[in-house]
């Protein structure tokens, strides 16, 4: 059945500009569509999108408690300059209380099980709350960014939190990404322009050098094939 819902929304998006088929998901799913941000320049554009055409869409960010001083800046401004709500989830704190006292810190560098639990208490516990009775749910993936994100699609039924997944800008390539900022006037982190193509956290993202994948920086001291902190499922 949900292969069918998907099938069918395909139908309706396929050939749309992504700022329509947003328009065209708020419609269908009117209270119950959010998007996820974390200020990355994808996320910006979507952001716009949603904004500039006062989209009924909730934007949602995940607020681990270790992002960097540019990323909160990037989000004040935005904020600033389109006058709409952005909300922040944040982690349980007796669950940080416990990790960080039984570990320290920065436990994340120790293992990966740690990072996991990290990763788990930090994102993914805020994700649920934020998912929470909606139906759609919008990100800034893009094919181009992994070899495993080049196996999802633009639009996919989420397993493992029941409801439908939209990529509006899945088939942008960075340069693409990189105009539509330009054009549009949209603030954005200034990391990017610093080597950082993927922002995560601080203390788990670092600059690229020239040729690294976009994702190089992201937990760089893990195996490659472990770099998914598992926001987003892998198949
Ligand atoms: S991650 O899984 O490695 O952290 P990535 O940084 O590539 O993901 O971002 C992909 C998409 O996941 C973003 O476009 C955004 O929709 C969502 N996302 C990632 N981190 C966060 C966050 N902290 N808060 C909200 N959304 C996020
Ligand atoms: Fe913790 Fe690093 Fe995961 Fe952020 S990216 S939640 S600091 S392990």
């Amino acid at each position: 059945m949900n292969s069918k819902i998907i099938q069918d929304i395909k139908q309706e998006i396929t050939g749309m500009a992504p700022g329509s088929a947003l328009g065209w998901l708020a419609d269908a799913f009117p209270g119950q569509i959010v998007f996820s941000t974390s200020f990355g320049w994808e996320d910006q554009v979507i952001t716009h999108m949603i904004f500039s055409q006062n989209l009924p869409i909730k934007v949602f960010t995940l607020e681990t408690g270790r992002i960097f001083p540019e990323t909160y800046y990037v989000w004040n401004r935005t904020m600033e300059i389109y006058g709409q709500p952005i909300h922040a989830y944040y982690p349980q704190a007796e669950m940080v209380q416990e990790m960080v006292n039984a570990k320290g810190p920065n436990s994340f560098y120790e293992s990966v099980e740690n990072r996991k639990e990290c990763c788990g208490i930090r994102k993914i516990e805020p994700l649920k709350r934020a998912l929470n009775g909606n139906k759609c749910w919008v990100t800034g993936i893009r094919a181009e960014q992994s070899a495993n994100r080049q196996s999802m699609e633009n639009l996919e039924w989420d397993e493992a939190n029941q409801l439908i997944k939209f990529h509006p800008i899945y088939n942008w390539s960075l340069e693409e990404v990189k105009n539509y900022i330009k054009n549009n006037n949209i603030p954005y982190n200034t990391l990017h322009d610093r080597g950082f193509p993927s922002i995560g956290c601080a203390p788990c993202t670092r600059a690229v050098q020239p040729g690294e994948d976009f994702r190089a920086g992201r937990w760089w001291w893990e195996d490659q094939s472990k770099k998914e902190c598992g926001l987003h499922a892998v198949k």
